[in-house]
């Protein structure tokens, strides 16, 4: 299947390592142009040259923290200028930490809306002007199965990425005449760095093994088994591509069947 996206220039956030890496070298992998950001430089660094080495696309790869505004406004700016605009736009940020609600405080809140609804904001109005430019434009925010179930113990999560889909569903009704679909791509349990970090604090309140807590995971989703990355990051690709041209204001969830619901 020809995805037409040669020479499309993606932009992924957060992206030095698990699903944004992964979407990013997917992105490569289809001929486009790809840009990257994370806080940490020398990981990013590392990720964009192993993605050069791989599939001889052209990387950009700049420090961002994502939750701030003028950070990522200078960083769309910079790819612009580098790429002459931006298609695609994936938003990503790490995930809030794992607590019941009496334990989080008002800074877990906060943190959480900046990096997981706020970031998405900042993207979104930063590139929608180069897409209107060419009337072709993706937006895709990476969020999480808390979309459309919640998980116990991710309160922050639960409650904070709900409003990306009201954003999503906005987006998508506000910039579809200027050919701008907008999706959002909810992972399920996904082996990734945050992952074993998540495994780590539910075993330490349970009392169960790390073992037995990916076990659990596992045995939750009709397939048995953990997502890897490269299974959201293909969904993603999918949906910026033409052959999802029909596709807006959407939720996907990636969950190996995780989500209980109709
Ligand atoms: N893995 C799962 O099972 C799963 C399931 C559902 C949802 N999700 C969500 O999907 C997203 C990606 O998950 P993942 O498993 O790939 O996470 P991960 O392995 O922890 O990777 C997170 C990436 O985001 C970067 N990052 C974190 N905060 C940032 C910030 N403020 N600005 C810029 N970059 C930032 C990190 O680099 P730096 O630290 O250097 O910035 C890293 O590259 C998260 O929001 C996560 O909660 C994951």
């Amino acid at each position: 299947m020809d995805l037409g996206l040669k020479n499309r220039v993606a932009l992924v956030a957060a992206s030095s390592q698990g699903i944004g890496l992964a979407t990013a070298e997917a992105f490569a992998s289809e001929g486009c142009r790809v840009a990257m950001c994370a806080r940490s430089q020398q990981a990013l660094t590392a990720a964009a040259e192993k993605i050069r080495k791989r599939h001889t696309a052209e990387v950009f790869a700049e420090a961002c923290d994502v939750t701030d505004a003028a950070a990522v406004e200078r960083l769309v700016a910079a790819v612009a200028e580098r790429f002459g605009g931006v298609d695609i736009c994936v938003t990503n940020a790490g995930g809030p930490p794992a607590k019941g609600f009496l334990a989080t405080t008002s800074d877990d809140w906060r943190r959480a809306i900046e990096a997981n609804l706020l970031s998405a904001v900042y993207f979104a109005r930063n590139v929608i002007p180069h897409m209107q430019g060419k009337r072709w434009g993706r937006i895709i925010t990476l969020t999480s199965i808390t979309t459309r179930q919640p998980v116990a113990d991710l309160v922050l999560s639960n409650a904070v990425r709900t409003a990306v889909v009201g954003l999503v569903k906005s987006l998508a009704n506000e910039f579809g005449k200027d050919g701008i679909l907008v999706n959002n791509v909810g992972p399920g349990f996904t082996a990734t760095e945050r992952l074993k970090e998540l495994a780590k604090s539910r075993s330490t309140a349970s009392g169960k093994t790390e073992q037995e807590i990916f076990a659990g995971w596992a045995a939750d989703a009709p397939l048995k088994r953990l997502g890897e990355p490269r299974e959201i990051a293909d969904t993603i690709v999918w949906l910026a591509s033409e052959r999802a041209s029909y596709v807006t204001g959407q939720t996907v969830l990636v969950d190996g069947g995780m989500y209980k619901g109709l």
